[in-house]
């Protein structure tokens, strides 16, 4: 009997993804697989289409040839099913400090508490301050019982439900540590984008942006006159520089480029003028990017110039062992799909297999 962390099942608006990782501190890749689901099943964490999200995580189960016999799936929640706020309380004992939250959450959340499920996590003790900061999670009771159905109909049962901005966040830190500054991480998917902002390795603030991969899919497929399918492939074709641009679509890629860095500088602009950032903390060092659009063509370079700081696409699989029978090429092109998944699967809980 050996002991393998949970399949990360990390369901999208685009795609249903799985990553399988091995290994104790040093992990080893054993499946990573994707499988799209068609446009309108899922947004936003909400499957509005439950038997379609369950065929195309049996497709991709199969595919993948794995057994989910007596194995636990991780999964996570993103876009406005989840809601991350950090909230200041006075300086109390942790079990004064609990009964304070829990009694004020809903107060926090402007959602009734009845249809969340609800967590937080205390930061550790700020020297500038006297208040201690927690982040207080919520998530959509029906939204997690729609993925816990999902999962469940493959026969996984369910380890931990994690969100999008904790798992990125996981991810990051297993691949590069603890940076020491203020930095960015975005995760940019299809149908939301969410920015947190991490302090010397504490989390310490998210923003959720409704501009994401599906916008430039649309605005592709409006201003060509061209189908969805076609507008999406011919975005793609841009990134993976396989096809020569017209002007056009380099052009309505770029407007809508601008509109996600405008959002991306709001976030931080409020972070800094809200009172939010903890004094030590007077600029940005670097943006790191994940999820699938963050490869689009363009970005990079225009968070980079308007802000005026460096920019980085995450691999994932930066510090994982890749076993020879997953191609490089494709881990590398496709990597950035991988980000929630990667981070969902490093979490410390065990199946015996
Ligand atoms: N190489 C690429 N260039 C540009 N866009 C890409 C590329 N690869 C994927 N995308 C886009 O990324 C999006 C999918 O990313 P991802 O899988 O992170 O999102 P998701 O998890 O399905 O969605 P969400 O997190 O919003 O629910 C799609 O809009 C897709 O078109
Ligand atoms: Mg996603």
């Amino acid at each position: 009997m050996f002991k393998l962390p949970p399949i990360a099942v990390d369901i999208g608006s685009s795609a249903i993804k799985i990553v399988e990782l091995s290994g104790g501190h040093q992990k080893k890749l054993r499946s990573v697989g994707i499988e799209l689901v068609p446009e309108g099943v899922i947004n936003e964490g909400f499957i509005s289409d439950i038997p379609t999200a369950q065929q195309a995580l049996k497709r991709l189960v199969k595919r993948l040839r794995l057994s989910t016999m007596r194995r636990r799936a991780c999964l996570s929640l993103g876009g406005n099913s989840v809601i991350v706020k950090k909230v200041n309380f006075p300086n109390k004992d942790e079990a004064e400090l609990a009964d304070m939250i829990e009694a004020e959450a809903e107060q926090h959340f402007q959602h009734d508490i009845d249809d969340l499920h609800f967590d937080w996590h205390i930061l550790d003790p700020n020297p500038n301050q006297q208040d201690r900061s927690v982040v207080l999670i919520g998530a959509k009771r029906d939204i997690i019982d729609q993925h816990i159905s999902v999962a469940k109909s493959v026969g996984l049962k369910i380890a931990v439900i994690e969100c999008d901005v904790f798992a990125t966040f996981n991810m990051f830190e297993y691949n590069f540590g603890m940076i020491q500054g203020l930095i960015a991480l975005t995760n940019i998917g299809a149908s939301s984008a969410q920015v947190s902002l991490i302090g010397n390795g504490q989390h310490l603030y998210t923003r959720d942006i409704a501009i994401a991969g599906n916008n430039y899919t649309k605005a592709l497929s409006t201003a060509l006159n061209i189908a969805p399918e076609n507008a999406e492939a011919v975005k793609i074709a841009a990134s993976e520089g396989g096809a020569s641009i017209t002007p056009d679509v380099q052009n309505v890629i770029a407007q809508v480029n601008k509109q996600l860095v405008s959002e991306i500088q709001v976030t931080t602009d409020f972070f800094f003028q809200s009172g939010e950032a903890p004094l030590d903390f007077t600029a940005l060092s670097a943006i790191f990017l994940t999820g699938g659009a963050s490869r689009t063509i363009g970005l990079d370079s225009a968070i980079a110039s308007a802000m005026n700081i460096p920019v980085n696409i995450i691999n994932p699989f930066h510090k994982i062992d890749i076993p020879r029978k997953f191609p490089m090429e494709s881990i590398l092109s496709q990597g950035h799909l991988y980000g929630i998944g990667v981070g969902l699967s490093l979490r410390d809980v065990e199946d015996n297999v």
